[in-house]
């Protein structure tokens, strides 16, 4: 008998020992798998708040698109929102009838934001494009939209100042330029968007007719 155990014995051990090491390797899968999506979602949501100017994903609110909107009016041209988040913005700008585009760091809040276009029926007039917003060029926009933080606000005044046409218009939501004089003023509190010509910050006369508002603040 004793022969015989001793040779079934070790096989049985061995059997479980690979039940067990598979049983392990799945378990190390399904965790290393996590991990890696876990990671690969979340990192791009953390690391603007690491760079040297930390803008945050902070969607505009419902009062803020409306204010924006307002100031769109008799707007024609291409729009651009600088960190379209998830293409809120861009999507009612679309909604409302000009072609706007979103320039996003964040590769998966630009993936949301085509699907979204996609979903509203503006996909054709909505893009969107993972790019730092300091590499890109906005000479070609007509309206210029950003919801910004105060310590970006000045380096992009002067990008701006530098790139834009002299018909151009720039919409500040929630923190204003440090420098530029405001057209209008539009909405109160965190909802509050600034609207400032080209023409007015170069200096450049301009008809009255050619302004799309007669007074400075408006509800
Ligand atoms: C305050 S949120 C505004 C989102 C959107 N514009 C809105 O109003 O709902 C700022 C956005 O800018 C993006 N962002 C931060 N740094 C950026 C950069 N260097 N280039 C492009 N986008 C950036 C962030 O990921 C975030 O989605």
């Amino acid at each position: 008998m004793l022969p015989e155990e001793s040779r079934v014995l070790p096989e049985s051990f061995e059997a479980n020992s690979l039940k067990r090491s598979s049983w392990g390797l799945v378990v190390t899968g399904i965790v290393g798998g996590t991990l890696v999506a876990v990671y690969a979602v979340t990192t791009p949501f953390i690391t603007p708040a690491l760079r040297k100017v930390c803008l945050p994903f902070v969607p505009a609110t419902t009062k803020q698109i409306e204010n924006v909107l307002k100031t769109l009016q008799c707007r024609r041209g291409p729009l651009v929102d600088i960190g379209s988040g998830d293409g809120r913005v861009v999507i009612a700008a679309a909604k409302a009838g000009l072609p706007a585009v979103g320039y996003e760091l964040n590769p998966w809040l630009v993936w949301y934001s085509r699907y979204r276009a996609w979903q509203e029926g503006v996909h054709s007039s909505a893009k969107f494009h993972i790019s730092d917003l300091w590499k890109v060029t906005f000479s070609q926009y007509s309206n210029v939209v950003i919801f910004g933080v105060p310590q970006m606000m000045l380096q992009l005044e002067k990008k701006l100042e530098l790139e834009l046409e002299d018909d151009a218009r720039v919409i500040a939501c929630r923190f204003p330029f440090p420098h530029w004089t405001p057209d209008c003023v539009v909405g109160e509190g965190t909802d509050t968007v600034w609207v400032y010509d080209a023409s007015t910050f170069r200096g450049v006369k301009r008809a009255p007719e050619s302004r799309c508002f007669s007074s400075r603040s408006f509800k």
